[in-house]
């Protein structure tokens, strides 16, 4: 039988050099550019493994004549014999040392006129690349970052699989799990009116996977969230799912600094330390107004609201709940008024009112705040707090949440500002020790910090009963962090029945809606499960932040969506057959 094409590679477009001048080869591959130097026509094709120079002299006159019909993209097969740059040599491809002058051309699919120059393109919306993924995932960039996306994957695998670790698949048409997002649903034609949610994580099902006694699960795990997209989050994500059993959360850290160290060494070339820097949650607000701190730079809180507690200026002045944070910014006094109106923007962003700022040159204090000071509480600026001379001191004063929040986005800025990040860093560190539930004004209840199936400390439990303060109680959390990045989370879980009834009952979920959403996993508390706990990290974020030209998570999915949730290359979601809605029993509402 035919076959398509005639022309049958012998090497790929990234492999030939010097040692094989004098060959016959054949290479196949897309039109990278075509430029006529005097009477030679000069081709570059490309394939993922590189590219290389192809030369057509005119004494070839069919070959060099049909060439002239090829446009940039095309698919082309040529054969010919390797000859030697010499000096004409290209330092800077691999292949430079080469060209193949050809002797035998064939068209296999010539391409349209390309919407964009698929190499070295500039001013290309990200939609219209998008809409022509196909052509954007040639490019180099993205070629190299979802090679480095297999390399991780790749060693992420082996080192699980030497540790006993087993990959197991959970189903993708499941039941809610609680992880804090919205759910997407699928209509069930076979049971008219119900609906699978696609699951947000598969925490319940490798919380059960621990009671069947499979004590090390992993899986390299996809997950759907309908939550507010931002430049770290896609609403189809993927994590490195891992739970154990028998574990504390001293294993969980051994495991996750080991694999992390092996992935930095095998993919960047790069030696971690370990262990990690571990801070608790409150020392990490405390410090840097984030659970998510950047370590890369100091610029590290200092605590006003004992200073001020008697100030005379209403909004320093302490009290219930009150908090008054600052950074001192080294030679920030140059800032001028305007760079400081912008920091002011990124504060009021986190709902604080305003960003009070003091400059201390020359030995005095002027700004925003400089005449609500008394003189003894300037010397004891400088005294205690070690304001120098041509400091910027940023302030922020409102309830725990607003002035960390504020302020830590702050911090951000001024260090992006001042050129005080190290790119080459790679700042792992742990945080540890969350509170067990968070306060939500807006709802006026309590809701887990990391998730309903986290354990408290065990010292803490007594909280949940009568008298108890569930507000004072820490969970075995932890997340680990990279460069102000929340890398990856997990925790001890519960695995007593009646401690987990407890939690949801404290939670507002009642028996029945908690017999409904999770019987289950209560029920499979009572037939024999082991103390576990475990972990996910993303890997799409870690992905993103070791690749050195990716700039947000879609940079490093083959088919991402936007920021609106949709994907530009398929145009999902998209509207669907009357009969198909009447077939799931839906109808849409006018
Ligand atoms: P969590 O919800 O903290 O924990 O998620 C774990 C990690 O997954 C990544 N991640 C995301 N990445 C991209 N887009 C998103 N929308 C997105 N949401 C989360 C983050 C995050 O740290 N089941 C628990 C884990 C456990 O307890 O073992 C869970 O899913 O990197």
């Amino acid at each position: 039988m035919a076959n398509y094409f005639n022309l049958k590679r012998t090497h790929n477009c990234g492999e030939l050099n010097e040692g094989n001048v004098g060959q016959l080869v054949t290479l196949t591959g897309w039109v990278r550019d075509i430029r006529d130097l005097g009477q030679l026509r000069f081709v570059t094709l490309r394939d993922r493994y590189g590219i290389t120079q192809i030369v057509f002299y005119p004494e070839n006159r069919e070959i060099y004549n049909l060439m002239q019909t090829v446009r940039p993209e095309s698919v082309i097969g040529i054969s010919g014999i390797v000859l030697s740059r010499g000096e004409n040599k290209n330092k800077n491809m691999p292949t430079g040392g080469i060209e193949v002058k050809a002797e035998n051309l064939e068209v296999m699919n010539n391409s349209e006129i390309p919407p964009f120059v698929v190499d070295g393109y500039v001013g290309v919306s990200e939609a219209v690349r998008l809409e022509h993924r196909y052509l954007d995932l040639r490019t180099e960039p993205i070629q190299q970052t979802l090679i480095l996306r297999h390399n991780i994957t790749h060693s992420v695998r082996s080192y699980l699989h030497e540790k006993l670790f087993l990959e197991i698949e959970t189903p993708i048409l499941t039941k809610s799990t609680p992880e804090g997002a919205r759910d997407y649903l699928v209509p069930s034609r076979v049971n008219k009116g119900t609906f699978f949610a696609l699951p947000q994580s598969p925490q319940l099902f490798k919380q059960i996977l621990m009671v069947a006694g499979y004590d090390k699960y992993y899986q390299i795990a996809r997950c759907f969230r309908d939550e507010d997209l931002r430049n770290d989050r896609q609403p189809e994500f993927t994590q490195i799912d891992i739970e154990l059993s028998f574990c504390d959360p001293e294993d969980i850290y051994d495991l996750i600094e080991g694999m992390l160290s092996k992935v930095m060494k095998e993919t960047k070339g790069v030696d971690i330390q370990t262990p990690f820097l571990r801070l608790s949650y409150e020392e990490a607000m405390n410090r840097f107004g984030s659970d998510k701190p950047d370590i890369r730079f100091a610029l590290e809180f200092t605590d006003l609201t004992k200073f001020f507690e008697n100030s005379s200026f209403e909004l320093f002045k302490a009290a219930d709940g009150k908090f008054v944070k600052s950074i001192i910014v080294p030679n920030g006094a140059s800032f001028s008024r305007k760079e400081i109106d912008i920091l002011t923007e990124t504060a009021k962003t986190y709902h604080a009112k305003g960003l009070a700022w003091l400059k201390y040159q020359g030995g005095t204090f002027s700004g925003s705040v400089a005449k609500v000071l008394t003189d003894s509480e300037k010397e004891q600026l400088v005294s205690d707090f070690g304001v120098k001379e041509n400091d910027l001191i940023l302030i922020v004063a409102d309830n725990y949440k607003i002035t960390h929040a504020a302020l830590g986005a702050v911090r951000l800025d001024v260090a992006k500002k001042l050129d005080l990040i190290d790119n080459s860093k790679f700042a792992f560190l742990w945080v540890t020790k969350f509170p067990m539930f968070e306060w939500s004004e807006e709802d006026q209840r309590y809701s887990s910090m990391h998730h309903p199936f986290t354990s408290p400390v065990v010292e803490h439990l007594h909280h949940l009963d009568e008298g108890g303060d569930p507000s004072q109680m820490l969970s075995l959390s932890y997340d680990v962090v990279l460069n102000g990045f929340e890398l990856g989370g997990g925790s001890i879980r519960i695995f007593q029945k009646d401690v987990q009834k407890k939690v949801f009952s404290f939670l507002g979920i009642s028996d029945k809606e908690a017999e409904e959403k999770f019987g289950f996993l209560l029920q499979a508390l009572q037939f024999g499960a082991p103390p576990h706990g475990g972990i996910a990290l993303g890997l799409d974020r870690l992905v993103m932040l070791l690749s050195p030209t990716a700039k947000s998570i879609r940079d490093v999915i083959a088919f991402p969506k936007t920021q609106k949730a949709s994907c530009l290359m398929t145009s999902a979601p998209s509207v669907v057959a009357e009969a198909q809605l009447t077939e799931l029993g839906i109808e849409l509402k006018k």
